[in-house]
């Protein structure tokens, strides 16, 4: 039987079907120190990931592996050019998480607007003394300005639930979308600044690469609205976490919402000194079904890789397809 690391926790019922055509050595704890994954990977053919850096010391160090299946449509956490170079494939879970995460990222930006958490605390402190006319007074989300940043398929099911709430929409892509999704979205393509001076609120959903680190900066905050809101549901990295911080404390604009931070679990700690930011722990794909079938999803790609199953050979979700059926280098 073909050896494989699950290198994080996930259902159990996952675990079961992968033992139908694997040796599964299961981490069911922490996520793995880049060292110790390593050395698990060693005598491995596949593994199963979620956000786990894979470089190029990793696969050198895993002559047999052939596949890594990532339960996360971002895979900003694998060094493709090393798996081209190895012959590794790398697979992700798109899609099947499109409308969750469109989901949370209306509920992120609400809650943000709408002051949701913050006055919460407020509640929860014991200071609600009497009703105030002027009390947690934010920016309307229905008829303003939308800004989507990333016009994938995530963002896309983010633009259609905004019909409903009469809003403009406003977008920024690598290119633009066909003229048709354009038009049945009504969405306009600006450029990165000029969508920033123009949104009301503005919805980061793009993937991370090196050239947008930090897309969204203190020269970025700087053209926003001051009563604009950001909410950030891509990856930690694209935003300058410290300029934000500091745009927000500065009232340089109204509000933002964070599911993604640099260098998380940790977070900047001045973010956590600021009261008009809302911050999620990377939940955005977080429903019971969502998870299962990106869990799923994974395992189908793993099995399919390594020539087991109903799809062997054909995984659903290659990220570099080239590498399919050569050999490992
Ligand atoms: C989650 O962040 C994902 O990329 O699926």
């Amino acid at each position: 039987m073909q050896k494989i690391l699950v290198a994080r926790p996930i259902f159990p019922d996952v675990i079961d079907r992968l033992k139908h055509y694997f040796d599964v050595e299961w981490n069911n704890g922490d996520a793995l120190p880049a060292d110790e994954l390593t050395r698990r990977l060693a005598d491995k053919d596949g593994a199963l990931t979620a956000g786990d850096p894979v470089g190029a010391a990793t696969l050198a160090a895993a002559p047999r592996l052939r596949v890594v299946a990532n339960m996360a449509v971002g895979y900003n956490n694998f060094d493709m050019a090393a798996f081209n170079a190895a012959n590794v494939l790398g697979t992700n879970t798109p899609d099947v998480l499109n409308e969750t995460t469109a989901d949370f990222g209306w509920a992120l930006m609400m809650a943000t607007a709408r002051r949701i958490t913050e006055s919460e605390h407020f509640l929860r402190a014991g200071k609600w003394e009497k009703w105030a006319h002027d009390a947690f007074l934010g920016p309307d989300v229905y008829g303003s300005t939308l800004g989507i940043v990333g016009m994938g398929r995530i963002g896309q099911a983010i633009a259609r639930r905004a019909k409903g709430f009469n809003m403009r929409i406003v977008y920024h892509n690598r290119s633009r979308v066909a003229p048709e999704i354009e038009a049945e979205l009504n969405a306009e393509y600006r450029t990165k600044e000029a969508l920033l001076r123009e949104a009301d609120h503005v919805v980061l959903v793009l993937p991370y690469t090196p050239e947008n680190h930090h897309t969204i900066g203190a020269a970025e905050l700087a053209l926003m609205k001051p009563t604009a809101t950001l909410t950030n549901i891509a990856r930690g990295g694209i935003v300058d976490d410290a300029a934000l911080a500091e745009a927000l404390r500065a009232r340089r604009i109204a509000a933002a919402g964070l599911d993604v931070f640099e260098g998380e679990p940790n977070v900047h700690p001045a973010l956590l000194t600021v009261p008009n930011v809302v911050l999620t722990p990377h939940i955005a794909s977080a429903s019971e079904a969502t998870r299962r079938a990106m869990a799923n999803l994974a395992a189908d790609n793993l099995i399919a890789a390594l020539g087991e199953g109903p799809r062997a050979g054909r995984p659903p979700n290659p990220i570099n397809p080239d590498v399919l059926g050569k050999a490992r280098s």
